[in-house]
């Protein structure tokens, strides 16, 4: 499972914390979202997994270890990211971009071949049509979904998923959500996901952590914030889906 456990960090040249004593689990093979509106330190937090960024206090633990005793490169192996842009390199196609982290372990072309292929068709494309493609010859959503395909492709125990649809139009938005969720039930993977989308941490989500600048107003399930909101801003947001100040 992550663990975070008093995190703190401020930005060098800052006074505030942009995330203040946070403090959570992610279980195995759950899904947890993250909801917050903009700034509210969401991508920062999540960075804090993968070591893009350093807690200024506090530690992130994984199945019970910091993650500051891993090799970084061995820790990002265990942890497919998708990044708050979708984060494809535009000039290597569809398949060098998923299998790139399997070609870095060396392993050999008729490996990776199939493994774009599988991956590919678990996120529903079709290998034969879009494997050799590049990027900019792919939809938005073909994009986002290739994008899911790469953070998978080592097989992490873990994901991290920052905002991966929120560029989406809501009926695609949907099914990716659909596409996610029929994928978490496959592989039983353990997952992070940020949105600032109410209806997208509902759906997704067993439970739901909500943040306003900087600090974890609440986590629990959904039912927990709707019953029982711990402040006027949980009350709010779940209320409106943008929290009050
Ligand atoms: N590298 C950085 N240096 C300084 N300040 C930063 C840096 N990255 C983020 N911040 C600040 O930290 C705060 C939290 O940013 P963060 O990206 O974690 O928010 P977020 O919840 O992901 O927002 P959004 O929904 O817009 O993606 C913001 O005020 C932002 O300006
Ligand atoms: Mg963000």
């Amino acid at each position: 499972m992550i663990y975070f456990e008093n995190v703190y960090k401020i930005y060098d040249g800052q006074s505030q914390p942009v995330v203040n004593n946070i403090s959570f689990a992610v279980g195995k093979g759950e899904i947890l979202t993250l909801l917050g509106s903009s700034g509210a330190g969401k991508t920062t937090l999540l960075k804090m997994v993968n070591r893009l960024c350093e807690p200024s206090k506090g530690r992130v633990m994984l199945d019970g270890q910091d993650v500051n005793t891993f090799n970084p490169v061995e820790l990002r192996r265990q942890i497919g990211y998708v990044s708050q842009s979708v984060g494809l390199f535009p000039h290597m196609t569809v398949e060098e971009n998923i299998t790139l982290v399997l070609r870095l372990q060396k392993k050999n072309k008729n490996f990776r071949k199939n493994r774009a292929d599988e991956l590919l068709e678990l996120v529903g494309l079709n290998p034969s049509t879009y494997a050799k493609r590049f990027p900019d010859e792919l939809s938005g959503g073909q994009q986002q979904r290739v994008a899911v395909a790469k953070a998978l492709a080592a097989n992490p125990e873990y994901l991290l998923m920052d905002e991966p649809f929120a560029a989406l139009d809501p009926i695609l938005r949907a099914e990716l959500q659909t596409e996610l969720l029929r994928l978490h039930k496959t592989l039983h993977k353990t997952i992070l996901f940020v949105t600032h989308d109410i209806s997208e941490a509902l759906r997704l989500g067993n439970t739901i952590g909500i943040m306003h600048q900087g600090k974890l107003e609440q986590i629990g399930t959904a039912q927990a914030l709707l019953d029982s909101p711990a402040n006027v801003f949980v009350k709010n947001f779940m209320a409106t889906g943008t929290g009050v100040k």
